[in-house]
């Protein structure tokens, strides 16, 4: 007899750094090119077998929009963990996740988990040139910056492709880890 725990996770960040493709990807396997941004805020589930236990994964994704900003204590008051999303591609973005962070820090529960995902690495085109020089086209967020950030800020630290797929089952499954089960 399986024990189902019931987490509620929220998903925060820049319009379209892509939280709804990220969870598209994990509940359906799926992703859309051109996805509509979403109104408000969207409600999906998943559940995940982990140990001896079923987390029934409660997904609000919040819109990214300024209109809705305002919303979004609402849904990441009573949440146990949250993913702040940015977009590898886009520097700005990785600004606004750092402030909804400072939010978080100072309305959200003291216990959240806050995953920080760097989205769209799928864009990101590694090179070698003639004299040996190794570099990243596409990429306006170094890993180690975000992932220095994260260490400082407490924070788990992913980069993923929604499009791909790519470490996009693995924010769930640490987050999973991270819980307070029992
Ligand atoms: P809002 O609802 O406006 O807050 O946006 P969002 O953060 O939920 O972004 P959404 O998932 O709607 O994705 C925005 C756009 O980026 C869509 O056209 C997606 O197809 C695209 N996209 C999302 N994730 C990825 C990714 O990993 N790689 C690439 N190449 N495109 C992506």
């Amino acid at each position: 007899n399986l024990k189902i725990v019931n987490v509620k996770l929220v998903l925060l960040g820049e319009t379209t750094t892509g939280k709804s493709s990220l969870v598209l990807r994990f509940v359906n396997n799926d992703f859309q090119e051109n996805k509509e941004s979403t109104i408000g805020a969207a409600f999906l589930t998943q559940k995940c077998r982990f140990e001896d236990k079923v987390i029934k994964f409660e997904i609000w994704v919040t819109s990214g929009q300024e209109r809705f900003n305002s919303l979004a204590p609402m849904y990441y008051r009573n949440a146990l963990a949250v993913i702040v999303v940015y977009d590898v591609t886009k520097a700005v973005t990785l600004d606004r996740a750092k402030s909804w962070v400072k939010e978080l820090k100072r309305q959200a529960n003291p216990n959240i988990i806050i995953a920080l995902v760097g989205n769209k690495i799928d864009l990101v085109q590694p090179y070698e040139d003639e004299s040996g020089e190794y570099g990243e086209y596409g990429r306006q967020v170094p890993t180690e910056e975000a992932k220095a950030y994260a260490l400082e800020a407490g924070l788990l630290f992913f980069e993923t492709s929604a499009k791909n797929g790519d470490g996009v089952r693995d924010v769930f499954v640490e987050i999973a880890k991270k819980l307070p089960l029992e």
